[in-house]
């Protein structure tokens, strides 16, 4: 059957309109073009699509069968109007995201299944603690954020995202890296290493022990990688996100203290400001993120679970 999209236009216009000439008017056609595309739709279909019954137009039921047709076919052009549009913002375009200390452990993996989708898209990734990304959430500078522990008195929207457990890191050979349910006072004795003020780590830590026990705080360093450094040094021990050990596992010089009440099982937001008309590119990022980035995410836990 040779049907034209062209045919399919003409006959839709005179079905609406009931008239041969309205549609001729309506499409910028001339009433003899207008009754050619019908006569040869009518010799594709096999059957008469209108009767004339005084002066109107009536469809038959095989006109009524592909009136139906007309309006799939048109809808779904819409469709494809609507996504073609959306690809072509997609093809370029930034994305901004700031991800605290503790995320930059599985966001920059999630960006390269990401990236491969959409490979005109720029993106920045500024990796900060939770005080400064709160600061540049203030200031608007970027798409969406990755944190824990949400801001109060804060219009955000906030999707859920990962559990993100807080473990006791250690030297493999520590002394008590073989006892079971460490208690909070013995840990308290052992040297600390302390994330600097405005980690949202430090935070969760100082509320954890808050009327339990004192740590021995002996430094401060504002990084979770050079914390690892210092604790495989020998300077002491540390609270910090299991993810922190993503890369290497338990199986390298660091190791996981077996403490009462850990881990401290915080969890990660996605989250923007309320108000925010998120662009096509960071709803799409957001989209992948709650799913696909959630499943490879869970991935790299499980993986360090069975590690330990
Ligand atoms: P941070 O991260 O310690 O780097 O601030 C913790 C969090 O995600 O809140």
């Amino acid at each position: 059957m040779r049907v034209t999209l062209h045919q399919l236009q003409v006959f839709e216009a005179i079905a609406r309109s009931g008239s041969f000439t309205r549609a001729a008017e309506e499409l910028f056609l001339t009433q003899p073009t207008v009754s050619q595309q019908i006569k040869q739709l009518t010799k594709a279909v096999g059957l008469p699509l209108f009767e004339q019954i005084g002066k109107r137009l009536y469809l038959t039921d095989a006109g009524k069968e592909v009136l139906t047709v007309c309006r799939d076919i048109s809808e779904r052009l819409s469709q494809m109007e609507m996504t073609l549009a959306d690809l072509k913002g997609l093809k370029q375009g930034n994305l901004r995201l700031a991800v605290t200390t503790t995320a930059k452990y599985f966001v920059p993996r999630l960006l390269g299944p990401f990236r491969q989708c959409y490979p005109g898209i720029k993106i920045f990734l500024k990796v900060t603690n939770r005080k400064r990304l709160l600061d540049r959430l203030a200031e608007n500078l970027d798409d969406l954020y990755i944190l824990g522990q949400p801001p109060e008195n804060v219009e955000i929207s906030l999707c859920p995202f990962l559990e993100n457990p807080l473990v006791v890191i250690a030297p493999e050979n520590h002394p008590l890296a073989k006892e079971k349910n460490i208690s909070l006072q013995r840990l308290a004795k052992e040297p600390f290493i302390m994330r600097e003020p405005g980690s949202g780590t430090r935070m969760a830590v100082e509320s954890f022990f808050a009327n339990k026990a004192t740590l021995n705080v002996e430094m401060e360093i504002g990084s979770n990688e050079a914390i690892k450094q210092a604790i495989v040094g020998g300077l002491g021990v540390s609270i910090l996100s299991r993810y922190v050990l993503a890369l290497e596992g338990t199986r390298g010089p660091l190791t996981i203290l077996d403490v009462e009440g850990f881990p401290i099982q915080l969890h990660w937001y996605i989250l923007y400001p309320a108000t925010k008309q998120l662009s096509i590119v960071a709803r799409t990022f957001l989209d992948y993120l709650l799913d696909e980035g959630k499943r490879i995410a869970a991935q790299v836990d499980l993986d360090l679970r069975n590690d330990e």
